[in-house]
């Protein structure tokens, strides 16, 4: 297959820890086109999707999670560009074997040009959207790398390090998985953001942990978003991890976030060791099933009553 990246060491050199932003070719496979996309949420097994529907609630954007109630893959995407919907294919190296291809040979392209970096991917995702969807204010807790294919967004990126925009806590609790990713935002903080105009055609990975929110401009909105971690932002989770720990069940208040000496590494043991034993797991929040896809109304939903939501498993 031909090269699909341009991106040369130089450009590359802050992947991993910084903003970049380069162009691709993953369009020109036509694995991303109406047909090869219908074809994928076909064999998309339950455990490997979510669905979302945003809405307005009073001041509030409120996102739900719900089931495709049985609609093929080609009434699914006529759904998402008629809705208000937000689709993600979690995890398709376990069952597209084609797009898995198509993305190591992208991710061999970049290793090839940032050999100073290690990088440990674990999932990809296929994101589906309409053409008006956003994506509230949240961070992710791995690196993501987000490689856009149709559509336009923008996207609106923050400094992770600013702790107006994302206090220690906050990351603490997101760590921790007490709360959804979305976190405590404000208008105001708009002017503080850099703004990004993603078009088909433009791959960018950005620092850790950097809070972000995205409005999808136009057209039916197409991306492939890979996790990772770097030794470094490993042990960024573990120390935050750690930290949240000793914030709620030892009563001290940790300062440091430092990665580096003795007492991260310190921190780090104890995050993998409270991992082991689950500590958190109980606080964890659960998805919930809340509405399906309506079979008759395309891109509309049926709503469930309180009484009927159920969790979702997620592999
Ligand atoms: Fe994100």
């Amino acid at each position: 297959m031909n090269k699909l990246i341009d991106l040369t060491r130089e450009q590359g050199q802050d992947y991993g820890t910084g903003l970049v932003k380069f162009n691709h070719l993953l369009k020109e496979t036509g694995l991303f086109d109406d047909d090869k996309l219908a074809e994928l949420i076909d064999k998309t097994p339950r455990e490997f999707y979510m669905i979302t529907h945003m809405n307005v609630e009073g001041k509030k954007m409120i996102w739900r999670n719900g089931d495709f109630n049985g609609l093929s893959g080609k009434e699914v995407i006529e759904a998402i560009k008629h809705g208000q919907l937000w689709l993600c294919l979690r995890g398709i190296e376990t069952f597209s074997p084609e797009h898995h291809e198509v993305m190591e040979q992208a991710f061999g392209e970049v290793a090839n040009v940032t050999p100073h970096i290690k990088t440990d991917r674990s999932q990809t995702h296929i994101l589906i959207s309409s053409p008006n969807a956003s994506v509230l204010y949240h961070t992710d807790i791995p690196i993501i790398h987000h490689w856009h294919v149709r559509g336009k967004k923008r996207f609106y990126l923050w400094d992770e390090k600013d702790k107006t925009v994302l206090p220690d806590e906050t990351l603490e609790a997101v760590i921790l998985r007490e709360t959804e990713e979305e976190i405590h935002y404000e208008k105001d903080w708009d002017k503080f953001a850099s703004v990004i105009d993603l078009e088909p055609g433009i791959s960018c990975t950005w620092p850790q942990n950097g809070p972000h929110k995205v409005d999808n401009l136009d057209g039916l909105n197409v991306s492939v978003v890979a996790e990772y971690f770097t030794p470094q932002a490993k042990r960024k989770y573990g120390v935050y991890y750690a930290n949240g720990f000793m914030r709620r069940y030892l009563g001290l208040k940790p300062s440091s976030t430092s990665t580096e000496g003795l007492a991260a590494y310190a921190k780090c043991a104890l995050a993998l060791l409270l991992k082991k034993i689950k500590f958190a797991q109980a606080k964890e929040r659960e998805m919930m099933l809340s509405f399906l896809l309506d079979p008759k109304n395309i891109g509309g939903i049926i709503n469930l009553k309180q009484s009927e939501h159920k969790p979702i498993t997620q592999l």
